[in-house]
């Protein structure tokens, strides 16, 4: 019977990590940032979200997620927000054009899978939201671009906008009230840059504490210092990065990226009450990458960090061996490193050409 049929459609999105941090909402409802931000994204190969769409007239009523093999409340504004903004485009497509099947009217069951732990504190949601909307996307055969995509991720949460890029991408927070201009835009390919390597080191893979959503609003309701962030220390950082992105001047992204870690974090530190959340071991890694670095006479290695105590380091290709080697080494020597806190150095990750 054509009312049982099944549609189905999958993708696969990656992880980016942020090398000038998004940390604050103006507007919770619409999820629009008070500052712009720029990431990297991820090699799929190593980290990725892989999610299958369907519909059918014939699934029970009412959408569905099933994340990492477990049922997943999907009652909440966001992921409505973004069921609500697809499902608005395809029905637009069917007025257009009464031979396309009702997709818009049909039940939806999300089926999505990271090939790394989602507790390992990496922004797992990210990836999620980018892959949940571009498989309903493709479901739905919207003519949409990855920047609109970008528009209706950000809904879902605010960082996964940026992984409907490939490369060096910068999400722009627009000045619009109902958010139509704050979107995400690559900088630079990753061919541009090829020799960019990212190093994640899991130095705790606790769930985090404070989440980002609920972290950023105490931050915005009670900490001075960040509105010297949003006013000056981003927009600076912002300019300086994708510069130093267009030169491939990676001393300049070293240093950048690291200040622009260290004032987020202090601005997490000013919230009142203060939200840590980098522990000993990361403190440890940011003391080896100062000393790899001293060794070096240069800037090889940069680190940040988000909402938790995981590291990031990015450092280029041909200084594999004084970064990775120096970091195993120098690590050793911590104490929650030896009592197994750490739980390693996952592999390299390269970056990929698109998405
Ligand atoms: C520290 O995107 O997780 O990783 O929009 O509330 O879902 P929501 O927040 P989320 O915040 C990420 C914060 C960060 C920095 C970054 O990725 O830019």
């Amino acid at each position: 019977m054509a009312s049982e049929k099944v549609y189905r459609a999958s993708t696969t999105a990656p992880v980016n990590i942020a090398v000038v941090k998004y940390w604050g909402k103006r507007d919770t409802k619409l999820n629009l940032p008070t500052n712009s931000s720029l990431s990297v994204t991820l090699s799929q190969a190593d980290l990725r979200t892989l999610t299958t769409a369907s519909c059918s007239a014939s699934y029970p009523e009412g959408d569905s997620l099933l994340l990492n093999g477990e049922p997943s409340d999907v009652s909440g504004a966001r992921p409505q927000a973004c069921f609500r903004e697809l499902r608005a485009r395809r029905a637009a497509l069917e007025a257009a054009d009464p031979s396309l099947p009702k997709l818009s009217t049909m039940p939806l069951r999300i089926v999505s899978e990271n090939n790394f732990p989602t507790a390992a504190g990496l922004a797992s949601s990210a990836a999620g939201f980018a892959a949940f909307v571009r498989a309903i996307a493709n479901l739905y055969e919207l003519p949409a671009s990855p920047a609109e995509l970008s528009l209706i991720a950000r809904q879902g949460s605010g960082s996964a906008c940026r992984s409907l890029f490939g490369g060096y991408v910068a999400w722009r927070m627009g000045s619009a009230a109902d958010g139509s201009d704050s979107m995400a835009d690559q900088v630079a390919e990753a061919s541009h840059w090829p020799e960019m390597r990212a190093l994640i080191l899991v130095a705790s893979a606790a769930k985090k504490g404070v989440s980002s959503t609920s972290g950023m609003q105490q931050t915005v309701a009670t900490s001075g210092l960040f509105q010297e962030r949003i006013k000056s220390v981003v927009p600076r950082n912002m300019e300086i990065m994708e510069k130093a992105i267009a030169e491939r001047d990676f001393e300049r992204f070293a240093e950048v990226t690291m200040r622009d870690s260290n004032s987020f974090h202090a601005t997490c530190a000013d919230t009142y009450p203060p939200i840590f959340y980098m522990n000993d071991v990361s403190r440890a890694a940011i003391r080896a990458v100062e000393a790899i670095n001293a060794a070096a006479g240069r800037t090889v290695a940069a680190y940040t960090f988000d909402a938790g105590p995981n590291a990031v380091i990015y450092y280029l290709e041909k200084d594999t061996e004084a970064v990775v080697g120096s970091l195993y080494s120098v690590l050793s020597h911590v104490d929650g490193w030896k009592s197994g806190a750490v739980e390693g150095l996952k592999a390299n990750v390269s970056f990929d050409e698109s998405v």
